[in-house]
């Protein structure tokens, strides 16, 4: 076994990132972040839950919208079953676009809240297009700023629509995080509709402009009457 040297960078509803900082011996994922995803599945599962992400990255390729170079790794377990990885390059902390947005200038916010508002518009352009439809995740976590673009780095659940639906039994029976777990106890009845709810509504450019504006308002509020300004021009485009 080699010795591994991992460091938390981050958590979310799925996974919690991991930075390899060392390895004993050498190998091409030190310095890497790993995102390890909970439950595990059969093989088959498995093929389809990395065809949906492989596909989900290259409609993103597909509509312009950045996306950090990520990696699918499925492991096999010792019964016969099969691990959910994701490999990327790490990102600082400060770099990330939630953390980011408290700290840069008037700017450089306005920029980004362009370029994130510029994606649903891109988005649709590509959803009228063909038979496959993509959603997004649009908060500010699962965005980075890569050499000046707002970059996306959460792929998971992969938003794809038509040809292979969001499969939100996936999300609860095998991936279902603690708090999905917790919310099913508390309502007493899977919560399946819920998540399908939340997922179709990522696919909807109407809700996801009023989010990020939200997600913008709320971290820089001084700048709402210019986040009003920029989201009524791109609605007149
Ligand atoms: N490549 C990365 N480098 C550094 N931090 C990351 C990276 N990917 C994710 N993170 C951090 O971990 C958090 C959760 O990651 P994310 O992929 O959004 O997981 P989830 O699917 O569980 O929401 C992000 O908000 C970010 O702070
Ligand atoms: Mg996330």
């Amino acid at each position: 076994m080699q010795k591994r040297i991992l460091k938390k960078v981050g958590r979310g509803w799925f996974t919690k990132p991991m930075h390899i900082v060392k390895m004993r011996s050498k190998s091409s994922l030190q310095g890497k972040v790993l995102k390890k995803y909970q439950g595990t599945f059969t093989r088959a599962g498995a093929l389809r839950i990395e065809r949906m992400v492989l596909d989900y990255l290259s409609f993103l390729k597909q509509t312009g919208i950045p996306t950090l170079e990520t990696k699918v790794k499925l492991i096999p377990t010792k019964n016969n079953k099969y691990r959910l990885f994701m490999l990327q390059p790490l990102i600082e902390k400060q770099n990330i676009l939630s953390e980011k947005l408290k700290v840069c200038s008037r700017e450089e916010a306005l920029d980004y809240f362009r370029q994130t508002l510029n994606y649903v518009n891109q988005l649709s352009k590509f959803n009228s297009r063909g038979a496959e439809k993509v959603g997004l995740d649009l908060k500010p976590k699962n965005y980075a700023i890569v050499n000046g673009k707002v970059t996306q780095l959460d792929f998971f659940p992969p938003q794809i629509k038509e040809n292979m639906q969001v499969n939100s039994r996936d999300l609860t029976e095998h991936l279902g995080s603690r708090m999905l777990r917790g919310m099913t106890r508390l309502v007493g009845f899977p919560v399946d509709n819920r998540i399908e709810h939340a997922l179709e509504q990522h696919f909807s450019p109407d809700f996801l402009s009023d989010r990020i504006s939200r997600h913008f308002t709320r971290v820089r509020p001084e700048l709402k009457k210019e986040f009003d300004k920029v989201l009524a021009q791109t609605k007149d485009l």
